[in-house]
């Protein structure tokens, strides 16, 4: 590695703007992702073009540290799409085998994305799969082994910051982590332009019950998206 590798948590580096994760499966990629050996060590390059909560942890004004889960912890993720993501975060909380014996339970509503989703749990132990509704708890709360203690929600559908609100209550720990990508143009058209939409979704945020940390501006690596960084006290 470079000399300017910093350490971001358990099995996560950022070299100068690149992200890696140390990949809990050796010799395979999720999708065309890089690889890397160390000795025995094998780091997968996660894209901050291509993953939300990567371009967050390149844009915050804060210790990148702080987005991150540690490893042996209980994820929730709403919206998992194919996994990509989700594999970065699996690689941090549970590595190889699941040693670390963390949980990421990912919620995805479409059938193809699930059938991606699974053939990913069955070479990545501690990885969920559910195929449900991320706005309903209850089709999530049989899956998830206890309270999380990081929950990341990107969906591509409209009021996201009330689902985030009402999942983040029934599922996050207090003094957790919880990450909102919020897309602007998935918001209703009524609530007028991006950034009206963004003070909109915050105002929810600070009416409830989760305290607002940051809100990070990822625009120039996704577009109209901000993501918010909540705790629960
Ligand atoms: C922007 S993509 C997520 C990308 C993913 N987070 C990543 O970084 O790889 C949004 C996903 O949310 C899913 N989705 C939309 N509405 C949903 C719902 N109500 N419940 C669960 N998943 C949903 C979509 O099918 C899509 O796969």
């Amino acid at each position: 590695m470079g000399k300017k590798t910093k350490s971001l948590g358990w099995g996560v580096r950022k070299e100068g703007r690149t992200l890696w994760t140390r990949n809990a499966v050796k010799g395979s990629s999720v999708g065309s992702e890089r690889r890397k050996r160390e000795g025995r060590i094998e780091w997968r390059r996660w894209d901050h073009t291509r993953s939300k909560v990567a371009a967050a942890l390149v844009k915050t004004n804060s210790d990148p540290s702080l987005l991150l889960p540690e490893k042996s912890s209980t994820c929730l993720y709403l919206g998992a799409s194919s996994g990509s993501t989700v594999s970065h975060i699996h690689d941090i909380v549970c590595g190889s085998q699941n040693h670390h014996n963390g949980q990421v339970v990912a919620v995805e509503i479409s059938p193809r994305m699930v059938r991606d989703l699974v053939s990913l749990s069955e070479v990545r132990r501690g990885l969920v799969p559910v195929l449900g509704d991320a706005r309903i708890p209850m089709q999530v709360s049989p899956f998830i082994r206890d309270k999380a203690d990081w929950i990341h929600q990107d969906l591509s559908i409209a009021d996201q910051a009330l689902t985030f609100v009402r999942m983040t209550t029934s599922f996050l720990k207090h003094g957790g982590i919880a990450l909102l990508s919020l897309k602007a143009a998935s918001e209703r058209s009524a609530d007028g332009d991006d950034q009206s939409r963004f003070d909109k979704a915050e105002g929810i945020l600070l009416d409830s019950n989760l305290d607002l940390l940051e809100r990070i501006d990822i625009s120039g690596l996704e577009e109209q998206h901000v993501v918010f960084r909540c705790t629960l006290n």
